[in-house]
């Protein structure tokens, strides 16, 4: 899997996301009390992009229906508002490492 630098840590201060195209494969980048996280930038409902949901603590909400992620590990935390679905899948998640002022995520091909 390629490795990417897809941002400087200064980029995405504690609390908030970015979406970022890495190799071919578009990520969320998270930061959840200093710690970073990469999951996959949109929604398992319906595809609605993530970014332009709310991220509280280490939860992300899509502002589509409202179905809500833990980003540190993709599972549901709260399915869409007004679908019967009793499941939708987790969001996939990508390994993610620190190099100095560096964000490397990898993703696949
Ligand atoms: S698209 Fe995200 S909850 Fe429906």
């Amino acid at each position: 899997m390629p490795e990417v630098k897809v941002a400087k840590v200064s980029e995405i201060p504690p609390g908030t996301k970015k979406s970022i195209k890495a190799s071919k494969t578009r990520v969320l980048i998270t930061n959840v009390d200093g710690k970073f996280y990469a999951t996959q930038s949109v929604c398992s409902h319906l595809n609605n992009p993530l970014f332009t949901g709310r991220l509280q603590g280490n939860t992300i909400w899509c502002d589509m229906h409202w179905a809500a992620f833990n980003v540190t590990n993709g599972e549901v935390v709260k399915l869409p508002d007004g679908y019967s679905t009793d499941k939708i899948p987790p969001l996939k998640t990508y390994p993610l490492r620190v190099e100095g002022d560096d964000i490397v995520v990898e993703v696949p091909e």
